[in-house]
């Protein structure tokens, strides 16, 4: 077994994982996405929490038992510190400390937001530094300068909601289900882009706003909607494509920008955001445009997952940077 083996942790939102690391391999990740927040249409954070204290020993015995490892052959404990929802922050950290401390091995505390970024280097291709991070997620809109897995300087962000957030409101307004992400980029696939104008969020620097498009897009229905209330279900492809296009647009005129000031062409897609079709295709155009080499990890470490907290555990091992045994999870923690 290669040096060395690291069992991490992530229960920042809504998904229990567990992943086995040796040597920077990854040997198992497993998943347990909660069902329970479907119907309230979002995540309940204090249900969220007990599911993860329901899913967290299954899933941490289910990936030791993949990856073959033995307890007692673990080198250290790794934990999502933040940022995230703090109850289900607690249950994850409580648990690493404690399995750290009856195991007498080092504990080690990983940013979440680090996380989705190092998420790149578990499978080849894997960029190289410098290069620009666009992270867009349920909880988070980032673009970020990543100088090594340390090193990582934050240069925009959204100032409301993150992107994945504009997706999942948006679709919750045309009656999708939740996560309305995946199923607006399903409706899309057949409907025209351009047909529906909705305002490209345009904030100075390299920051992101899509809380008009949302009121945008709620004023909109409701004007339509007292006309023909059959608007949605007859035009739902259109609707979907160009809130779809606003969203990437908005995305893209930032990122742009801050690749060219900053002479970036290594650039890489994080966090679950990056499963949409339209942002892979328009990125993948722009690519063979700006002469830019794009990174997208797997799907399976896109989304919410230990394996990228144990990447960056991995990484954090090296350096020696260990966490104090009764460290806090932090809600807010920042990427600096
Ligand atoms: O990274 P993630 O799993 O969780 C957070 O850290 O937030 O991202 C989940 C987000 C949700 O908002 C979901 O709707 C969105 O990613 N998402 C998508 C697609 N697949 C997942 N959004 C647009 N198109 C998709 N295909
Ligand atoms: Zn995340």
């Amino acid at each position: 077994m290669q040096f060395p083996v690291i069992l991490a942790i992530e229960s920042s939102c809504d998904d229990t994982s567990a992943a086995v690391m040796a040597g920077g391999e990854i040997l198992a990740n497993v998943v347990a996405t909660q069902q329970v927040h479907e119907q309230y249409g979002g995540v309940v954070p204090e249900l969220a929490s007990r599911a993860h204290q329901q899913h967290l020993i299954p899933v941490v015995q289910e990936a030791l038992r993949r990856a073959k490892v033995d307890k007692s052959a673990l080198d250290a404990v790794a934990f999502t510190q933040g940022p995230g929802l703090l109850g289900s922050l607690l249950v994850g950290s409580m648990f690493a400390k404690t399995f750290a401390q009856a195991l007498d091995k080092p504990l080690i505390a990983v940013n979440h937001m680090r996380a989705h970024i190092l998420a790149h280097f578990i499978r080849a291709p894997r960029p190289a530094f410098p290069f620009l991070c666009l992270t867009v997620s349920g909880g988070h809109t980032q673009l970020v300068i990543v100088r090594g897995p340390m090193d990582m300087q934050v240069i925009g962000q959204t100032i409301d909601d993150a992107a994945g957030e504009a997706f999942d409101k948006t679709a919750k307004l045309l009656g999708l289900p939740y996560p309305g992400g995946p199923h607006l980029d399903k409706q899309a696939r057949l409907g025209n882009p351009t047909r529906f104008p909705f305002p490209v969020g345009a904030m100075p620097g390299y920051d992101f706003s899509f809380s008009g498009l949302k009121t945008s897009v709620l004023y909109f229905l409701r004007q339509q909607t007292t006309q023909n209330p059959d608007f949605v279900q007859e035009n739902l492809p259109d609707l979907c494509a160009s809130i779809q296009h606003t969203i990437i647009q908005t995305l893209l005129r930032q990122l742009i920008r801050a690749a060219q000031d900053n002479g970036l062409t290594q650039i890489a897609l994080a966090g679950g955001v990056a499963a949409n079709s339209g942002l892979r295709e328009a990125l993948t155009q722009l690519a063979a445009e700006k002469g830019w080499e794009v990174f997208i990890p797997d799907f399976e470490f896109c989304t919410d997952n230990a394996g990228m907290v144990a990447m960056t555990a991995h990484f954090q091992y090296e350096a020696g940077d260990f966490a104090a045994p009764l460290v806090s999870p932090d809600p807010r923690l920042k990427l600096t």
